[in-house]
């Protein structure tokens, strides 16, 4: 068997065109124009490449992008503020702390310090807990990219047995309860289970979301599953750069249904999730019906 390739790029420009479409609408009827903030703190490199794509695709689908840029030492209480700032603008409806922040800041308090209205990343413990209890909230832009893919793929997940291995926060763990909320068998793997070949063997979806090269090897996949690739690993081969996901691409493709590639799989979709994010946030702050099908 041979794999069907899920395009995450086309399927990320379709969505791109849909937040357009929504924004257009809201200034015409409305008069309003959805507003997203990022805040990176220090000179991470792959940091400063996410926010300067997030801000360009901002502007482009029509929305209004706002970038601040703090230093690597700024202080937790300079941080607070300008979140404070940001929950208290009525032109911002959706705030996004860059990942991962210096070691001096305290992560959770920052994330849980954005409004939950605001919070278009889903870490708020609000939304998590929203999101656990089948209630609506922010979804986190990943796992809700991956969902959008596999609802396209299959149309229902009804029962379908679904294994994520990674137990992330930001992946893991809110990838289980989407999966969970569309009625799949889910089991949460990651470095602590046993037997991890034949767990990954009986599902029917596969999440892989651990940031290992090339972990999960063909010989795992049950033929016809479908694979969701979520790694995004820079490795040097045959004397060149090369980006791998935690799938290894072509002994799963040969065995797979279907199969997201690294890249242009699940990366694509995660901006463009955080853009149907923001829409969503700015339609929910003024009382508006929310976009179809950009929503869990
Ligand atoms: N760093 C890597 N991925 C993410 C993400 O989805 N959101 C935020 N805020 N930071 C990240």
């Amino acid at each position: 068997m041979t794999a069907t390739i899920i395009d995450g790029k086309a399927f990320a420009a379709r969505v791109r065109e849909q937040v357009a479409e929504h924004v257009t609408r809201l200034k015409t009827d409305h008069d309003l124009k959805p507003g997203l903030a990022v805040v990176l703190v220090g000179e991470d490199p792959a940091s400063q490449v996410y926010v300067r794509s997030k801000g360009k695709m901002t502007v482009e689908v029509g929305m209004n992008s706002v970038e601040h840029k703090l230093d690597a030492d700024t202080s937790e209480a300079d941080l607070l503020s300008l979140i404070d700032q940001l929950n208290n603008d009525p032109e911002i409806h959706g705030i996004l702390v860059q990942l991962p922040l210096p070691k001096h800041l305290d992560e959770d308090l920052v994330i849980n310090s954005v409004a939950p209205e605001k919070d278009v990343d889903g870490f708020h413990i609000s939304n998590v807990g929203l999101l656990g209890t089948g209630q609506k909230s922010m979804v986190p832009c990943t796992p809700l990219g991956c969902l959008m893919m596999l609802r396209d793929h299959h149309g229902s997940l009804s029962g379908m047995d679904a294994v994520v291995i990674g137990r992330s926060n930001i992946v893991g763990k809110p990838m289980a309860q989407l999966l969970l909320g569309d009625s799949c068998t889910v089991t949460i793997a990651h470095s602590r289970t046993k037997d991890l070949a034949d767990v990954v063997r009986r599902a029917d979806i596969v999440v892989a979301a651990v940031g290992r090269p090339e972990m999960v090897p063909g010989d795992w996949i049950k033929p016809g599953a479908t694979v969701i690739d979520v790694g995004i690993n820079r490795i040097e081969r045959d004397g060149k750069n090369k980006l791998v996901g935690d799938a290894d691409f072509d002994s799963c493709a040969a065995v797979a249904g279907a199969i997201t590639p690294v890249p242009g799989g699940v990366g694509p979709m995660t901006i463009a999730c955080l853009l149907a994010n923001t829409v969503t946030a700015c339609c929910r702050a003024n009382g508006l019906a929310e976009p179809e099908g950009l929503t869990a």
